[in-house]
């Protein structure tokens, strides 16, 4: 019999812009989008935006003065409040910008930014302290797959980034299991191989804190999703929903995406 609360994980859909459109391509980008896909359509999904820091206040006025029911992303943040920390941005001024999801540990900033896996952590803990909710990346790099180090890498990844996390948070959390191959190359895994990983970090969070847990958090598969393949992605178990990257930026295909992804 199924596990009831699997049934309430809503699908979880986020739009990872990465540092692509400016904040007057934001409100295009917003209006557009806003156009293809109603609030009903929204009734048994969540949709994410994650659009770079400069445009963040222009999306927020848009969604709050049009009422659209899509979430406001951050892609990533410090973990200090404040500070002598040129160029960074703090989780509280998210916090009070109305931001719901911050991507914290995606490959990119881990390799070209240095974010170590203590890093990472540090960000979901002051993420969740704000009362946001991080959307916690991992992933293994092609070298890592053949050579039969995915599950370490990635489970390696899961562990360190929840330490000191309460069961109840986790619960309330979002992972995206991204494999670095897979990302803006046009090489998704196939859906068997992303469930296979999804379903090994979910029973990794059951190991840690419990079925209830496990049965709660969210989990995305990330990688080149696109409206040709999300449907049998989102159709396997373990896969809540997608942190989509290139495809996010073009409304109707991610418009797409998010009517199959449902
Ligand atoms: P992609 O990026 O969809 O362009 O592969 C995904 C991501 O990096 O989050």
């Amino acid at each position: 019999m199924p596990d009831p609360s699997t049934a309430s994980r809503r699908p979880l859909l986020s739009g990872n812009w990465k540092m692509h459109q400016n904040h007057f391509e934001a409100i295009q980008f917003v209006q557009k989008f806003a156009y293809l896909i109603g609030k009903d359509e929204l009734a048994d999904v969540d949709v994410s935006l994650h659009p770079p820091f400069t445009d963040i206040r222009s999306v927020q006025t848009v969604l709050e003065s049009d009422k659209l029911g899509y979430a406001l992303g951050a892609q990533h943040c410090h973990w200090e409040d404040k500070g002598a920390f040129t160029g960074e941005v703090s989780p509280a001024f998210l916090e009070k910008l109305g931001v719901d999801y911050v991507i914290c540990g995606h490959s990119e900033r881990r390799e070209l930014f240095g974010e170590t896996d203590e890093m990472v952590n540090r960000k979901v803990r002051a993420i969740i302290a704000h009362a946001m909710t991080p959307i916690l990346c991992c992933g293994e790099t092609l070298d890592e797959r053949e050579s039969g180090r995915t599950e370490g890498k990635v489970l390696g990844q899961i562990r360190a980034g929840l330490a000191g996390v309460t069961a109840e948070q986790v619960a309330a959390m979002v992972i995206a299991y991204e494999p670095i191959w897979a990302i803006g190359t046009g090489r998704t895994a196939t859906s068997a191989d992303a469930q296979e990983m999804c379903a090994a970090i979910r029973a990794c969070v059951a190991e840690l804190y419990g079925a209830s847990t496990a049965a709660g958090v969210r989990i995305q598969y990330g990688g080149s999703v696109k409206s040709g393949n999300i449907a049998e992605l989102i159709d396997q178990p373990d896969i809540d929903g997608a942190l989509v990257g290139g495809a996010s930026l073009d409304p109707d295909e991610f418009a797409k995406i998010v009517r199959l992804g449902r």
